[in-house]
């Protein structure tokens, strides 16, 4: 056989190279780091994490009790501590959720044997021996170091029982209430760092109106008192996904005054693949189309956001109040055979694409948006951690949310991205990128990447003021579209190092085809 090449398919072959060259040079994308106009703060808090009384989510998924077999510390699972931990959360939203307005915290403090069995009838109407309480989710707190962020009881609550949790939680003096969290074995008030007055009031939190909620908020607020050092930050429960109303009226008829105060307004978003909470859309094993149409829904996240800071901007210019993202993330199917009112549900590379996106977003409007908190922390919704019983594994958004750990407190810096021809699908198409950047505290200059495709790897050219020498951090990425971690194999979805070096005074950064990428630039 002649292997000898013929002039003819050397010729073929160099216009191949020419023709590629050309094609991949075509297609370089170009992200641009504006470090010369550095933007708001990126309040550590828009990593907020939310527990609920939620199927597994506290009772299994954090705590265990001390009797457990389990290992644990004073009751809290040691496995999914050192995970939270490692994941430097700032801040956690307790108890609910829906259930915070059927909580009455009195059930949950005292000695365990002797606290009330009550029905979670909100969710899977199971027992709750309320073994998890206000002292446990302090001392959780404190284990992590992270802020709280206390829902209050609205919906079937009085005014009086509000006022006295607040008082069980921050008196110094004497009262019964103080001397009753003594007893319980706290001395020293805590801070309450975060208070809000009810949840998802058009909804399960009594399916009010704007108005009527808002005199309520006024109402409860006013009695919401606690010592001068030690004033929460007040949160009004606002709308959901393209909702407005609640953000415009809020800010319309509750007056920021010495005694009465609201802080900020919070918005729920939730990610359906379908967007139909009839059927949700799978979590494992789904099209292109899902994929496709996952990500068009969770970028909706940005037009919701803007239409509530437009209102914002208007009436509260001096930018006073905050925007609270306290509830976003995915929401699929309950898996066949799952207790369909504990949401658990698996956690795939889609979702730690849509996590990176979604966080590029907060970061853009830092400034108004100054939490979120991703639905929820262990085994409920998009998780960062599912155990099942002393197994347990961390998701693909966990490993996004450890990535993106130097950029809690940085300081955005804007980006522009060009060349993106975007990725199609069908009729409809997407960014194929998304990007964000920012200076850490130690003053190190950081980019996030995102590539959404699923399919097509991309090159990306990054560009700022002055010269990039280098790009290290983490990938993380995976072959199938729904891989995911179990138990059984809890690493295969994994970040790896990453790194680049300039050529020829260019950065050019490869993405593969759905990958979230965290490097710092040098
Ligand atoms: O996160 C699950 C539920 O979703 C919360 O309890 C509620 O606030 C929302 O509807």
């Amino acid at each position: 056989m002649n292997v000898r090449p013929s002039l003819f398919s050397l010729l073929v072959y160099v216009g191949f190279v020419l023709f590629t060259s050309a094609a991949i040079a075509e297609t370089t994308i170009t992200v641009e780091v504006h470090s010369d106009q550095p933007g708001a703060t990126i309040h550590r808090n828009i990593y907020g994490q939310f527990m609920e009384h939620l199927g597994r989510g506290i009772y299994e998924g954090v705590w265990v009790g001390e009797d457990s077999k389990i290992p644990n510390k004073n009751g809290y699972r040691k496995d999914v501590v050192k995970a939270l931990k490692a994941l430097e959360v700032p801040l956690l939203r307790w108890p609910g959720g829906c259930f915070a307005d059927e909580y009455h915290w009195r059930d949950g403090v005292g000695p365990r044997d002797q606290r009330p069995v009550t029905i979670n009838t909100t969710w899977g109407g199971v027992s709750d021996d309320n073994a998890f309480g206000t002292h446990e989710f302090f001392e959780l707190a404190e284990m992590l170091d992270a802020e709280v962020y206390i829902n209050g009881n609205l919906g079937t609550g009085t005014p009086r029982e509000m006022a006295a949790w607040l008082e069980y939680m921050t008196a110094e003096g004497e009262s019964t209430l103080a001397n009753l969290r003594r007893a319980n074995g706290r001395d020293k008030p805590w801070k309450v760092d975060y208070f809000a007055i009810g949840n998802e009031a058009w909804g399960c939190g009594g399916t009010m109106t704007p108005d009527y909620y808002a005199n309520l908020y006024k109402h409860y607020a006013t009695f919401a008192k606690t010592p001068e050092n030690n004033r929460p930050i007040m949160i009004a429960s606002g709308g959901h996904t393209e909702q407005t109303e609640w953000t415009q009226t809020l800010l319309e008829q509750v007056p920021n005054t010495w005694s009465l105060r609201m802080n900020a307004i919070s918005h729920h978003y939730y990610t359906l693949p379908t967007g139909d909470w009839d059927k949700h859309g799978r979590a494992l094993a789904f099209g292109e189309n899902e994929w496709f149409s996952t990500l068009k829904n969770t970028l909706r996240i940005e037009e919701f956001i803007k239409a509530n800071i437009a209102i914002m901007d208007k009436l509260d210019p001096e930018k006073k109040v905050g925007f609270y993202v306290d509830e976003w993330g995915t929401w699929y199917d309950v898996e066949p055979g799952d207790n369909p009112g504990f949401l658990y549900q698996q956690n795939t590379i889609r979702d730690a694409v849509l996590t990176g996106m979604n966080l590029n977003i907060f970061h853009q409007y830092a400034e108004r948006v100054q939490m979120t908190n991703i639905a929820q922390m262990v085994n409920v919704l998009q998780a960062m951690i599912l155990t099942d019983k002393e197994k347990m594994l961390l998701t693909p958004t966990y490993h996004v949310f450890k990535m993106y750990i130097p950029f809690q407190d940085a300081t955005a810096y804007p980006v522009s991205i060009s060349g993106d021809k975007g990725y199609r699908f069908g009729e409809e198409s997407i960014p194929g990128i998304s990007a964000s950047a920012a200076k850490s505290k130690d003053g190190k200059l950081w980019l996030a990447l995102v590539n959404t495709h699923p399919s097509e790897a991309k090159s990306v050219s990054i560009a700022t003021a002055g010269k990039l020498r280098t790009a290290k951090g983490q990938l993380l990425t995976s072959a199938a579209m729904d891989a995911h971690n179990t138990f059984d194999s809890p690493e295969s979805v994994q970040p790896k190092e990453y790194k680049a070096k300039a050529k020829d005074g260019s950065l050019i950064l490869d993405l593969p085809a759905k990958s979230v990428v965290v490097v710092e630039l040098k």
